[in-house]
C-alpha cells in the first residue's frame, strides 16, 4: 500500500510507509486509525510549537491515524472556572477520544509555558464517566526554542507523561532556533524534520500495540489492594 504525500514535499517518495496494524497488534486486535490528539503551548498568531504539531498531525494522517488539534485560545487557568466551561469540556472530550498523544511546547525562561501546562491541569487523572482520559495511552512529547539545542521542555513534559501515566515514547523531537527552520507556515526540509517523522513513526506504532492491552499494563497491585479494602469495609459497616 502507498502513502499520499502530496502535501509533503519534505518526504522523500517511498521512504515512509503506512502502518500495518494487524502486523504490529495481531489480526484479533482493534483495526481502526490511531486516534492522536495533538495539544501546542503557544497562543501567538504565528506559533512555530503549533507549526511543528501540525506537520506531525500531516505524517501521523499519511501512516493511517486519525488525528485533532485542539486550539487553547481561550482556555481558562485552572481552577478559575467550572468544569463545564465549553474549552474545558472540548479538551476533556477530546483527550477521551485519544489513544494517544502528542505535547508541542515552546520553551520560555528554560521552561514549558503556562498555557502548555494549564492544557495539562486541565485533564483530569481521574476516572471521568468511569474512563481514565490519559492513564495506559500514548504519548509524544516535542519542543521548538529560539535558543540553542535545549531538552529542558521535553525533559519536564516527560515527567508530566509519567506524571498523568501515559507511555511516553524514547524518542522525541526538539528544534532549536525554530524561526530558522519554518518558511510560510511550512517546516523547511532538515535532519530536524526527518526526527519529526520518526517520533511520528514511534508513536503510532506504540499506540497501536499498546492500545487494546492498556488496561492490563496499567493494572496495579496496590489498587487492588485498595477496592478489597473498600469493599471489606462496606460489607463490614
Ligand atoms: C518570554 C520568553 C521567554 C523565552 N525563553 C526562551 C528560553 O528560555 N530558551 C529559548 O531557547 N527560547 C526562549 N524563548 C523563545 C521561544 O522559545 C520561541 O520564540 C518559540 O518559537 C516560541 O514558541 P511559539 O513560536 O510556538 O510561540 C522565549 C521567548 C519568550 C517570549
Amino acid at each position: 500500500m502507498s502513502i499520499d504525500t502530496s502535501d509533503m514535499p519534505n518526504i522523500v517518495p517511498g521512504a515512509l510507509q503506512p502502518l500495518d496494524i494487524a502486523a504490529l497488534a495481531g489480526p484479533d486486535a482493534p483495526q481502526h486509525p490511531p486516534r492522536i490528539l495533538l495539544l501546542y503551548g503557544s497562543l501567538r498568531d504565528v506559533s512555530y510549537s503549533r507549526l511543528a504539531a501540525e506537520e506531525g498531525a500531516r505524517v501521523l494522517r499519511a501512516l493511517g491515524c486519525e488525528t485533532r488539534i485542539f486550539d487553547p485560545s481561550g482556555l481558562p487557568l485552572p481552577d478559575d472556572a467550572d468544569a463545564d466551561h465549553p474549552k474545558v469540556e472540548e479538551l476533556r472530550d477530546l483527550a477521551l477520544w485519544s489513544e494517544g498523544m502528542v505535547w508541542s511546547s515552546p520553551e520560555r525562561h528554560g521552561a514549558m509555558t503556562g498555557i502548555m501546562k494549564t492544557q495539562i491541569d486541565w485533564i483530569p487523572l481521574s476516572a471521568i464517566g468511569g474512563i481514565r482520559p490519559t492513564q495506559g495511552k500514548t504519548l509524544a512529547v516535542m519542543q521548538v526554542s529560539g535558543g540553542s539545542q535545549s531538552f529542558n521542555t521535553v525533559n519536564q513534559l516527560r515527567i508530566l507523561g509519567r506524571w498523568m501515566r501515559l507511555i511516553t515514547i524514547p524518542n522525541q523531537s526538539s528544534v532549536p532556533m525554530a524561526w530558522k527552520e519554518f518558511a510560510d507556515g511550512r517546516m523547511k526540509p532538515s535532519a530536524l524534520y526527518n526526527r519529526i517523522v520518526d517520533v511520528m513513526e514511534e508513536l503510532a506504532r506504540f499506540t497501536v500495540m499498546t492500545r487494546g492491552r492498556s488496561a492490563m499494563l496499567t493494572d496495579r497491585y496496590s489498587e487492588r489492594v485498595e477496592t478489597q479494602e473498600d469493599v471489606h469495609k462496606r460489607v463490614s459497616s
